[in-house]
């Protein structure tokens, strides 16, 4: 949704002829999350069971009898987020399968997730839709059994065939480190696929970078991202970028201190990039693993254990406000003089066709963005060459002189095409 605002300058009037110069600027407010009010968000620290043998390939069966151990503990603590009235309850990445396998021996663990934005499928309600997807139809029915929003991470699997002559693994199947979301009544209704691996030989990076997104009645919108992703431009950075306020990140993050504590890191990008930031971390003592919390750019809940804590999950609840799209932010930048069709301010920005005035002027603003175009219109649709063009240090000046017909417009129409919506 578009909004169009004119936040009016100076308004000049020659003769009988009024102009206005009109800065317009417009924003994306595409998630009404203004005005509503707070929500309960949770994270899970998770400890996870490990498979003692991650390298060495195994059924489908012991695959499951493995995953239901990790989701047996989801089940549990979703039913404590609710009592406490968690609206969104976020999982940790690699916390039902674990980690350090290869290729082949992770096969078993993968299910096949369909794309939300192909398909609405609830698992949960239809499990028998597609085969081999009990781990989404037990994530899903968490969600609906505890009327909250499930994050999760798991390994999915996409086959694919050589022959098409599209890019396609050896072994005809692309490995995704997927994130899934379930809405509160079980519908799938996002899907992420892990874009910056960190060494997993099990997964492969996607071909196309995804910017995953998903709408809550409470909150508004919330972006997907997945551990080492925080770190990089794509995806991240491009979310903040579109007005994106509100993430989750599941994450396997190894402490590293003095800069890169798992904490440390998560309350630093929810501050430095103005965002909420729900993380779930890994609990594990050999690999390093803690650090956990729910942040806003004005609070921090979290956990982090300490040495000599017994090894054990933690859930972490918070209250937040919703964080929508900043209002200044524009998607376009537009400084411009304008005929007015009348003498009433409220006539400039009608469409005119005619103007006898002709004027030398100087037109100069300040923009965010390398993408500015400059025209000069005149009466009954005539262009004129301006006589200047320049642009240094995000300022661009326009001047003109001997006009041959009266002015219709005169503009710089900047482009910030990198804050677009999709
Ligand atoms: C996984 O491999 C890393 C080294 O690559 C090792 O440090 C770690 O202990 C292994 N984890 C498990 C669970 O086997
Ligand atoms: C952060 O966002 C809030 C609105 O949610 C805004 O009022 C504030 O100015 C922003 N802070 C910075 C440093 O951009």
């Amino acid at each position: 949704m578009m909004q169009a605002l004119v936040e009016s300058l100076f308004l000049g009037f020659w003769g009988k002829t009024s102009l206005v110069i009109v800065a317009l600027s417009s924003w994306t407010c595409g998630s009404h999350a203004h005005g509503l009010p707070s929500y309960v968000a949770a994270v899970y620290e998770h400890r996870v069971t490990l498979n003692p043998e991650p390298r060495v390939p195994l059924s489908r069966s012991a695959a499951l009898r493995h995953l239901r151990q990790n989701l047996q503990v989801y089940s549990k603590q979703a039913s404590r987020a609710a009592l406490q009235g968690a609206q969104i309850l976020v999982f940790p990445e690699d916390g039902l399968q674990g980690f350090n396998f290869t290729r082949s021996s992770i096969a078993a663990y993968l299910e096949v997730v369909p794309d939300p934005q192909q398909e609405s499928w609830n698992p949960c309600e239809d499990p028998q839709r597609h085969p081999n997807t009990e781990v989404q139809q037990w994530l899903s029915c968490i969600a609906r059994t505890h009327g909250l929003y499930v994050v999760a991470n798991m390994g999915s699997v996409q086959p694919c065939s050589r022959d098409s002559g599209s890019p396609c693994p050896p072994d005809g199947r692309w490995h995704f480190n997927t994130n899934v979301v379930y809405r509160s009544d079980g519908l799938l209704v996002a899907r992420y696929h892990k874009q910056n691996l960190y060494f997993e030989e099990a997964f492969d990076t996607p071909q196309h970078m995804e910017l995953v997104t998903f709408d809550t009645p409470f909150a508004g919108k919330f972006g997907l991202i997945t551990c080492f992703d925080i770190l990089f431009q794509q995806p991240t950075v491009s979310m903040v970028e579109k007005g994106v306020r509100q993430f989750i990140f599941p994450t396997a993050w190894m402490n590293q201190l003095p800069l890169l504590d798992a904490i440390q890191f998560q309350q630093a990008f929810s501050l430095g990039a103005n965002v909420t930031l729900l993380a779930a971390n890994i609990r594990s003592d050999e690999l390093i693993m803690t650090g956990s919390g729910i942040y806003s750019p004005s609070s921090a809940v979290y956990h982090h254990a300490q040495r000599g804590d017994p090894e054990e999950g933690q859930l972490v609840v918070a209250t937040l406000r919703p964080l929508g799209p900043l209002p200044d932010a524009p998607a376009l930048q537009v400084c411009a003089l304008v005929k007015c069709a009348g003498g009433d301010a409220r006539s400039c920005g009608q469409e005119v066709l005619e103007a006898q005035t002709k004027m030398d002027f100087v037109l100069e603003g300040t923009f965010n963005t390398k993408h500015v175009y400059p025209s000069v219109l005149s009466s009954h649709y005539t262009l004129e060459q301006p006589l200047l063009h320049t642009m240094a240090h995000g300022t661009v000046t326009m001047a003109h002189s001997h006009m041959r017909a009266g002015l219709i417009t005169a503009a710089l129409y900047g482009r910030t095409y990198h804050l677009d919506l999709h």
